[in-house]
């Protein structure tokens, strides 16, 4: 997939020193570097289990916080912005979790050249950089050709999970992921535990959707 649009923005400079220090010395622990090769998620973790990949981790203590919640599934979160992924690698070492690793990168590049096809048993994409503007809607992730990648890289019977507290962003979820023949809607996911950015929007008032959906078999 060729991208010129990409979905976020890099701030620069606003890592505090204590997030340097643990990118410096916790991404070789717990970071996984991006390679345009198949990752073996076998050896990554020593074992063969379910494999989560979310995109967009933000902060991470929500991602930190499910992988402690299943122990029995690996997952892998991607995240562009610096001081988030330094937060998630303290919090990795902190609550010592062994079943979750981090990529510094565009998670779509990641989808499409480190995942191999239909391995993913789900895709956690929780509230999305809402690009409100009409005119930045092109920098939204959930687009026809995403659902097309994201059902190429989820096992028959995987889930995609999104959720947003944007009205447009949650039909455009809703019209996308119901167009996309791989996908049908189900009633509901694994419980998620609140993001730091849901939390944002809730103070606003808005109102959340989630988005379950399964790649049929
Ligand atoms: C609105 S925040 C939500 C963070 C977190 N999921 C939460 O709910 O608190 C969206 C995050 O997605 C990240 N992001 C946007 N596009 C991305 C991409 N293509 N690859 C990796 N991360 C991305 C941004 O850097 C930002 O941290």
């Amino acid at each position: 997939m060729k991208r010129a649009v990409r979905s976020y923005v890099l701030r620069q400079g606003r890592v505090t020193a204590a997030q340097e220090r643990a990118l410096a010395k916790l991404a070789p622990v717990y970071g996984i570097e991006y390679r345009e090769a198949r990752l073996d998620p076998r050896e990554i973790f020593g074992r063969a289990a379910p494999l989560v990949l979310e995109i967009g981790s933000g902060m991470g203590e929500t991602t930190a916080r499910i992988a402690k919640q299943r122990p029995d599934t690996d997952f892998i979160a991607v995240e562009v912005h610096g001081p988030g992924v330094g937060s998630l690698l303290k919090l990795i070492e902190q609550e010592q979790l062994r079943n979750l690793r981090v990529i510094r990168h565009d998670a779509l590049e990641v989808l499409e050249h480190m995942i191999p096809d239909a391995s993913l048993a789900g895709i956690h994409l929780f509230f999305p950089d809402p690009w409100p503007k009409k005119r930045h809607h092109k920098r939204r992730l959930v687009q026809p050709a995403f659902a097309a990648l994201a059902a190429l890289k989820l096992a028959p019977g995987g889930f995609l999970h999104a959720a947003t507290d944007w009205e447009d962003y949650a039909a455009q979820i809703g019209e996308v992921l119901s167009a996309a023949p791989d996908f049908e809607r189900v009633a509901r996911g694994a419980a998620r535990p609140e993001t730091k950015f849901e939390l944002r929007g809730l103070k606003l008032g808005h109102k959340v959707h989630d988005f379950v959906f399964r790649r049929r078999s």
